[in-house]
């Protein structure tokens, strides 16, 4: 655990780690604190560098003073008018990879903090720590944790450490999902997932399970179709946190394949590993839950995931094999590998009938082609209502997790149209397959429910480090949930 302490009055002439976060102007504010803390001729020599402080440059050195090695980051945060919440995480994110195999202790000083209050320094932090995060469970070589203590100078305490209250809670349930993702599948296998919705009890959530038997009488036989295959069990999951019942009613639904070999359309082996991850949106449900319950959130909030392993045996479902969702209608399963749609037919129409939420949210690893179409940039957003949209952007601007809006159009049902049954699971056109994902999904919408499908598949994992995580899972979808079911949907009072 890092110890996180906001003060006026911080001791710098004997930090070891010093960061001077400074904004465009701030070229004398480096050199007068230098000068201050280190005397004049090692002010100069540094802050002769810091010509332009532009948002995201961090320049690194090291002095020694009293034959003691300090470490220097000078880090630019741009013009004022452009400071956000999302701007200093990720300029925290950015230090954090300066000086994470440092000290014990950092001491943060900055000439950023503006009249309108805002807590930046608890943004910085949060960032600091939502990058801070790396596993390590099972490398016999662990290298401890260096760093104890991040010190920040403020003249706004109480503001920055509300928020870093609440933010803590947020970077708890973002770690949450980064382990859940990264474990290999067989550790986090349908009862391992089960376990971590269940240890949700302890914070007030209450978990109603439905295994095979209990599906079987609700008709869920989309998903079971998937689970043939497994000797593993399957669930669907449901974890209500109902603290203000005044507050509109969401669903968060979530895709939870454990592992998702393909099945009889088997994947090939290149790349089929990164499949332990398509459990992503069942670990954002329940990240977001424990997010939300840790910070007490007043907000009315069921999450139902659907927890399956898509394997292969002679009892596998096969391409060609038609079944009837929980809703009545038929599914001609023309590719096996197209399981995640399956899964979610009977998720999300067993969470409307169930719970008859508002407004209903799926977050799913569905489609390959949403990188394509994407990057690891921006997540696919779908749905079925305007406002619905504007009100997730505004979270996605706030937080800095990107959405974009794709089509849900008519026009590409054809795709998905069946010579044997309602409908079928793949397009047969080669484009625009999240799309006709996306479209699938809508055949287990009520019309009246507000609706949003998030595609993750692209954004839930990087081989690259990113802003505020290193390489491997991001967590993308808690921070985004929490803004925008406590700040967005709590607060407008709005029900349309
Ligand atoms: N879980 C995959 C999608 C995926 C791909 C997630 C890459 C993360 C990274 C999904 O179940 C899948 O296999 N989709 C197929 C759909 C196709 C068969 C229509 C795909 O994207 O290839
Ligand atoms: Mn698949
Ligand atoms: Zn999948």
């Amino acid at each position: 655990m890092i110890d996180v302490v906001f003060s006026v009055d911080v001791d710098f002439k004997s930090a070891n780690v010093l960061v001077l976060v400074a904004d465009e102007t701030g070229k004398n504010f480096v050199s007068e604190k230098l000068k201050m803390f280190f005397g004049a001729e090692i002010s100069k020599c540094i802050s002769d560098e810091c010509e332009e402080l532009a948002y995201g440059k961090i320049k690194n050195f090291n002095i020694v003073i009293d034959g003691k090695m300090k470490n220097i980051i000078i880090a630019g945060a741009g013009n004022q008018n452009k400071f956000s919440r999302s701007s200093f995480e990720k300029l925290g994110g950015y230090i954090f990879s300066q000086i994470k195999s440092s000290e014990a202790e950092v001491r943060v000083f900055s000439n950023c903090e503006s009249a309108n209050n805002e807590p930046l320094m608890a943004y910085l932090v949060s960032g600091m720590m939502l990058k801070n995060w790396t596993f390590d469970k099972y490398k016999s070589d662990k290298v401890p944790a260096k760093l104890k203590k991040i010190e920040c100078k403020t003249g706004y305490i109480q503001v920055n450490k509300d928020i870093f209250d609440k933010l803590i809670n947020i970077i708890d349930g973002v770690h949450t999902v980064r382990r859940m993702v990264t474990e290999p599948a067989n550790v986090m296998d349908p009862d391992k997932v089960l376990e971590e919705a269940k240890a949700l009890k302890k914070f007030g959530i209450k978990i109603t399970v439905l295994d095979k038997k209990d599906m079987e009488k609700q008709g869920m036989n989309a998903l079971l179709g998937v689970s043939k295959g497994s000797d593993k069990p399957a669930y669907v999951i449901a974890m209500e946190y109902k603290s203000d019942e005044s507050k509109p009613s969401i669903a968060l639904v979530g895709k939870g394949l454990t592992f998702d070999s393909g099945g009889l359309c088997l994947k090939p082996a290149k790349g089929m590993g990164e499949m332990k991850g398509d459990m992503t949106g069942a670990a954002v449900v329940i990240g977001t839950l424990k997010t939300l319950a840790l910070q007490q959130a007043k907000v009315n909030v069921v999450g139902v995931v659907g927890v399956v392993e898509n394997m292969i045996s002679g009892n596998a479902q096969k391409p060609g094999d038609v079944v009837v969702a929980m809703s009545g209608k038929t599914i001609e399963v023309d590719n096996t590998d197209a399981e995640g749609r399956l899964v979610l037919a009977d998720v999300l129409w067993y969470a409307k009938q169930k719970y008859a939420p508002e407004i209903v949210i799926d977050f799913a690893t569905l489609t390959g082609a949403i990188q394509v179409a994407l990057g690891h940039e921006f997540a696919g957003l779908f749905s079925n209502s305007d406002r619905l949209c504007d009100n997730l952007q505004k979270s996605a601007a706030t937080v800095g997790e990107k959405l974009w809006r794709l089509p849900l159009h008519d026009s590409y049902e054809d795709d998905i149209k069946s010579d044997i049954a309602d409908i079928k699971n793949v397009g047969s056109g080669r484009g625009a397959g999240s799309i006709t994902a996306a479209l699938f999904l809508k055949h287990f919408i009520d019309p009246d429910t507000k609706w949003a499908h998030i595609d993750i598949a692209a954004t839930e994992w990087d081989s690259k480090d990113r802003a505020l995580s290193q390489k491997g899972a991001t967590g993308f979808g808690v921070r985004l949930m929490d803004d925008f079911i406590c700040n967005i949907c709590s607060k407008n009072g709005s029900r349309k």
